[in-house]
């Protein structure tokens, strides 16, 4: 067997303790700002049945074609796949138990999602998505909720070159009626169209208008488009949340070009984009998916949501100058002899019980080289014990940012310390 080093899985990345203390950060902001929404958290599998990512996203998208790790249980011969996304898992398990029987709902999960692409600066094969689903609301209210939420979190994130691109894809009547418009279009310039647009002709058209072929542009320029289409509901349900967005001040830019790589889409889709991360721009994504919940076999029901990239908010925050956050111990517990050492481990677990960070010093050593790991520490006090303190049953208090250092009983310690906590 060979004994090299083995790596972590192309595209899928280790968050190391440095990197983590901003996650850990991240999540709080976030769980805050979802709770002041009043949107509740679910928890799904990261593995599911294949067919309900082929159902829900559409067989003819990237994803499901060429992304999914789909795989054959071995053990009892199911086809199972690795979450690409997290909208159709929350409506099977919403659906699974009956939870829009009496009330809508707002939803929201995070956690690690997997897609087999090309590795790239924001783009991975395992990476984690905050998730918002709000279920059984038909809008536009709560589009515009979402939206607003947005707007406020990349506010509260100090981000400030995100623009919001927005569309309208219509219902599916409009969708139909521009389908066959556009199919017929495409076989009249047949001769223009590359392989990938071809082989979609019939089965996804709505796609080939997302090709980025510069010799294609000119003639997806000109193709019928959706919101000449659009039924009076659909854009007047359009104008509503435009009408919101406006009133709150949150600027938007048209973009009939948005599609979204999921075919679940209906209505109301948008994009939170930056132009400070290159091609992978797309730190957040989301729209309108009313046919989902039938689809999978509920009954019918609107709903809209969105999910955002954590990985490419987190470099947009670092990139704009963030520090990492770094949580420090209050005490470092620096001490010599079998005696003391036996009262430091007392003395580390009485104050972690008035709810100090402690760093108990293991490892041995002799008090300078543990003095130099209290102060890289970050501690804010050391407590220095040898074998003459811990027999008269004391300990002495330094405080690393200069200071007298003073010998304190142990029965005084906790007061003493907090004490000092509270002063500083
Ligand atoms: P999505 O546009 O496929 O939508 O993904 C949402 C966001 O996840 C993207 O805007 C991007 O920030 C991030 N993302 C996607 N793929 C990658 C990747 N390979 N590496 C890093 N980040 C990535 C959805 O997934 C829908 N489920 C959103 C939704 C929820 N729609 C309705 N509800």
């Amino acid at each position: 067997m060979s004994n090299e080093t083995l790596q972590a899985v192309k595209g899928m990345n280790d968050i190391l303790p440095d990197e983590a203390e901003l996650w850990l950060w991240f999540e709080e902001v976030i769980r805050d700002w979802l709770a002041s929404y009043g949107y509740r958290n679910i928890r799904m599998p990261l593995v599911e049945p294949t067919a309900l990512f082929k159902r829900a996203i559409g067989e003819v998208t990237d994803i499901v074609e060429k992304e999914m790790y789909s795989f054959e249980d071995r053990l009892n011969g199911d086809q199972l796949t690795l979450r690409p996304e997290g909208t159709a898992s929350c409506v099977r398990a919403v659906l699974q138990h009956n939870l829009l029987y009496n009330a809508p709902q707002r939803l929201y999960y995070s956690g690690q999602m997997y897609r087999h692409e090309r590795p790239q600066k924001g783009r991975y094969r395992q990476f984690h998505q905050v998730g918002v689903e709000a279920l059984g609301f038909d809008g536009p209210d709560v589009d515009a909720e979402q939206i607003l939420m947005c707007a406020r979190l990349w506010k509260k994130l100090g981000l400030t070159d995100v623009t919001l691109q927005l569309n309208t894809l219509g219902d599916s009547a409009c969708r139909q009626r521009h389908r066959a418009k556009l199919i017929t279009y495409f076989e009249q310039h047949s001769e223009s169209l590359d392989a990938e647009a071809t082989r979609r002709l019939h089965s996804n058209p709505l796609r080939i208008l997302d090709s980025k072929n510069p010799a294609m542009q000119a003639l997806i320029e000109a193709a019928p488009k959706l919101m000449d289409e659009l039924n009076e509901e659909a854009l007047s349900h359009f104008a509503a949340l435009q009408a919101i967005l406006r009133q709150h001040d949150v600027a938007f830019e048209i973009n009939p070009r948005l599609v979204r790589g999921l075919d679940y889409y209906n209505r109301t889709v948008f994009e939170w984009v930056t132009t400070r991360l290159g091609a992978q721009g797309t730190i957040c994504a989301g729209g309108r998916y009313d046919g989902l919940i039938e689809q999978i076999g509920g009954k019918p029901a609107p709903a809209m949501g969105f999910a955002m990239g954590v990985e490419r908010l987190l470099v947009l925050l670092q990139e704009g100058g963030m520090a990492l956050p770094r949580s420090k111990v209050d005490v470092y517990v620096v001490h010599q002899g079998e005696l003391a050492s036996q009262l430091a481990s007392k003395v580390a677990e009485q104050l972690r019980d008035s709810g100090l960070r402690v760093l108990l010093h293991c490892g041995g050593g002799s008090f300078k080289s543990q003095m130099k790991k209290a102060d890289s520490s970050g501690a804010r006090v050391a407590l220095v014990i040898g074998d003459d303190e811990a027999r008269a049953n004391e300990v002495s208090v330094k405080p690393m940012q200069g200071g007298e250092q003073v010998k304190v009983s142990v029965d005084e310690l906790t007061v003493t310390i907090n004490k000092f906590f509270k002063q500083e």
